[in-house]
């Protein structure tokens, strides 16, 4: 507790700081051979219909689970309740009766966000691409039923990748944190990491622009500045986004994955901290694009082979390789690598790139963020980095 604390206020005076330092996976390797159909327990096939003029980019977007053990799945243009054994119980489609917005016949409706609301009895909050990327908040007994809808803009539309969760905000109040790409299909609108309020006041979902946001500047949004999200987990006071991205906007053209981080409790978002991610195999070759990643416990297995504590904390991530030489496109081909990090090397970077822009300054700060500056302080830096 007192060591978070003492991130807490380090982080709140540095402000939006990034850094080249890079986390290196865990170079040890370890495989186990079984067959996949042994560890199949149930299935589920989304029943909507497939050989329709318009098949599914994608059918399935996200699940996620209640404490009542029943799955929701997010699919395009549908929702599903399953129970544990993944029985489908209810399902809901998207509303084509509503002539003001964009029927989900026309422009199919991916979902976006799918959070178990915990902070209400009951409550499921759906987002989807389409209706200016508005979300429902639902029933999770009964998900047609719509008990309100948020502000617009919460979600990416189309082919903007989002991901969110609900961690402990301002003021110690849960809130959903949400990070959306941005693309030429969602400009009006646009925030790159919100923090929004999860109380229903006259808004539902509302993000405070000085509190509550970190913005792209115009130079990031005439350049189209693009950060694909995978993943978001919430430690030890942070919530931090996984994504592949340009390295920065105007010196690097090379497309790289990163870890960024909000400081969940801070006044502000201000203390958008990054640090890069890098994963290579034993030829050396790079494989420079993250696909999804999973934030959790090691496990006694994968422990004992890696040297680690069987409930050490450890981030898993899946990476492509990019078509072309290292890093020099975001299109990515057929060869894949799971790294392992530990969080303990993945804190010790984020605490170097905090060290840097203290010490070193403006060369740390993102280019592509509004506002962003490092500046150097009248104190010791060891006081605060302990
Ligand atoms: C949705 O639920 C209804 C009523 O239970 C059922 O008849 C229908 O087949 C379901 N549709 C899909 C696509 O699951």
């Amino acid at each position: 507790m007192e060591s978070h604390r003492s991130h807490n206020s380090v982080l709140s005076i540095v402000v939006l700081t990034w850094s080249i330092i890079c986390v290196h996976f865990l170079t040890t390797s370890a495989e186990w051979l079984g067959d996949l159909s042994d560890y199949e327990l149930a299935s589920f096939d989304n029943p909507d219909i497939l050989d329709e003029p318009q098949r599914r980019a994608s059918k399935f977007n996200h699940f996620t689970l209640s404490d009542h053990g029943d799955v929701y799945v997010g699919a395009v243009n549908w929702l599903y309740r399953l129970d544990s054994s993944l029985k489908e119980m209810h399902n809901t489609t998207c509303d084509a009766s509503r002539p003001d917005v964009m029927p989900c016949h026309l422009t199919n409706n991916y979902n976006k966000i799918l959070v178990v609301d915990s902070t209400r009895p009951n409550s499921l909050i759906t987002c989807g691409g389409v209706y200016d990327g508005i979300c429902q908040l639902r029933q999770l007994q009964d998900i047609k039923n719509v008990i309100m809808e948020s502000v617009s803009y919460v979600a990416g539309l189309e082919d903007a990748s989002t991901v969110s969760l609900i961690a402990q905000g301002r003021n110690g109040k849960s809130m959903l944190f949400v990070s959306v790409t941005y693309t030429r299909r969602n400009v009006h609108g646009f925030r790159g990491i919100t923090r929004r309020s999860l109380e229903n006041d006259h808004n539902f979902l509302p993000a405070y622009s000085q509190e509550d946001e970190v913005q792209f500047n115009l130079n990031a949004k005439s350049a189209f500045f693009s950060i694909r999200y995978e993943e978001v987990f919430d430690y030890g006071g942070f919530t931090y986004f996984v994504a592949s991205q340009k390295e920065d906007l105007m010196n690097s053209a090379l497309f790289v994955s990163k870890i960024s981080r909000v400081c969940q409790g801070g006044p502000n978002l201000d203390a958008y901290t990054e640090i890069t991610l890098q994963c290579s195999g034993s030829d050396g070759s790079v494989y420079s694009l993250v696909q999804a990643a999973h934030f959790g416990p090691a496990g006694p297995d994968l422990a004992a082979s890696l040297g680690l504590h069987a409930d050490e904390q450890v981030l898993y991530a899946v990476f492509a390789k990019n078509q072309g030489a290292t890093g020099t496109s975001d299109v990515t081909i057929d060869h894949s690598a799971l790294c392992v990090y530990r969080m303990t090397d993945i804190l010790d970077a984020f605490r170097e790139a905090v060290r840097g822009c203290i010490q070193d300054g403006n060369t740390y700060s993102v280019d592509y963020l509004d506002g962003s500056f490092c500046s150097s302080f009248g104190v010791s830096t060891e006081a605060y980095l302990e």
